[in-house]
């Protein structure tokens, strides 16, 4: 049943180039230029007129939706909110005609994003799903979605799941901006390549950074810390690589945006600090590269994610990881799989029950 993995967890990241790819399966073909979300057709002058959306969800699935606001603000120009689906319950959230809820959940049933949804239809908005389990409650209870088709996740800690949400996330921007008119066709296409061409990298990039990154975990497996910094559509990604860590391993971490940094957690750096960057060639470059200057000015073992070919960040840092290069906007799907790996190898490593961690259940079904 773990396909010849010691643990689904590591079964189900490898399964990552073809979770992605049956993601985007009957839904999108570049060459001839065609993007369908069935599930969503009739609801597509809707998304491109929505003044604002408004994502709920909890945990990992939460980290979806910040990444997947960058990319609907980018391409569509839509203002979004991401909420954490237990403190949106609570606060008589304003929602008004032309605002669209989407519910971003691999279980379907979440106690928190269920009552979400409940109280976001009860004030009569549109509610559209992003789940993974087929026919779950969250799936049954919006008046529509897309469903991520990673296939069952079994591992406490979500991996496909999260990269499946990011595809289908994004395409649903892409089929919104499409209809909104807000990104050009030759734009249009060429992100339906990189979407298309994610699979391939997906398997490259895991097949490249295994190796190295059990050597980054032996190194670091006592660590009673770890920082994880990002910026742009990364940060997301930084908050997801801590996430993982703590979970499984039980090593304290947290991500932060690189630049805040500066506002409280440089305190907490020293010789016994690993802080993981996410340095790639993008609009961030230069910014995460003053960043990376500021930790090792106060010897933080820096350990960063970088692009093939990078040689300043390779200068700089005393491990680099490197992956392939993509369109900004995607890279979060590529950055994540290293952060992954390096916490099931140190949580492996730790003697950590990887699949199914102390105080955590797959899905959080009482409040
Ligand atoms: O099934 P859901 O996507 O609604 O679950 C949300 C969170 O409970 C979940 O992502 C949790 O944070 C994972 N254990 C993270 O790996």
């Amino acid at each position: 049943e773990k396909g010849g993995y010691p643990h689904f967890m590591l079964k189900e990241i490898f399964e990552q180039p073809r979770s992605i790819y049956d993601s985007m399966r009957g839904r999108l073909d570049a060459s001839t230029g065609r993007l369908t979300l069935g599930g969503l057709i009739e609801y597509q002058n809707r998304l491109a007129n929505a003044d604002r959306i408004i994502m709920v969800a909890c945990g990992t699935s939460w980290h979806a939706g910040l990444v997947a606001e960058y990319i609907f603000e980018e391409l569509a120009r839509i203002p979004v909110e991401v909420e954490y689906a237990s403190e949106f319950r609570y606060r008589n959230p304003i929602i008004r005609e032309n605002d669209i809820v989407i519910a971003i959940s691999q279980s379907g049933e979440t106690a928190d994003t269920i009552a979400a949804v409940q109280i976001a239809k009860a004030k009569g908005a549109l509610i559209l799903g992003v789940c993974n389990v087929v026919g779950s409650t969250i799936a049954r209870m919006t008046h529509a979605g897309a469903y991520t088709h990673a296939g069952p996740e079994i591992g406490v800690a979500s991996t496909k799941a999260f990269t499946a949400q990011l595809t289908v996330l994004t395409m649903m921007a892409l089929f919104t901006a499409h209809k909104k008119g807000t990104i050009s066709e030759a734009r249009f296409r060429q992100l339906l390549v990189g979407l298309e061409t994610l699979p391939q990298k997906v398997e490259e990039t895991l097949e490249r950074v295994h190796e190295p990154i059990k050597k980054i975990a032996a190194l670091f497996k006592d660590a009673r810390n770890f920082l994880y910094l990002g910026r742009g559509c990364n940060f997301p990604v930084a908050l997801e690589g801590a996430l993982k860590l703590k979970e499984i391993s039980y090593i304290h971490a947290e991500g932060y945006p690189a630049a805040e940094m500066k506002h409280g957690p440089i305190a907490l750096i020293d010789n016994q600090m690993p802080v993981v960057f996410i340095a790639l060639q993008d609009s961030s470059y230069e910014k995460i590269i003053s960043n990376i200057q500021e930790v090792k000015a106060r010897n933080g073992r820096v350990i960063a994610i970088v692009n093939e070919g990078d040689e300043v960040v390779k200068n700089m840092a005393e491990f680099v990881i490197e992956i392939p290069k993509t369109e900004e906007i995607l890279s979060p799907i590529l950055s994540v799989l290293p952060l992954q790996l390096l916490a099931y190898h140190i949580a492996v490593l730790r003697g950590c029950d990887v699949d199914q961690p102390r105080n955590l259940a797959k899905s959080v079904t009482v409040e």
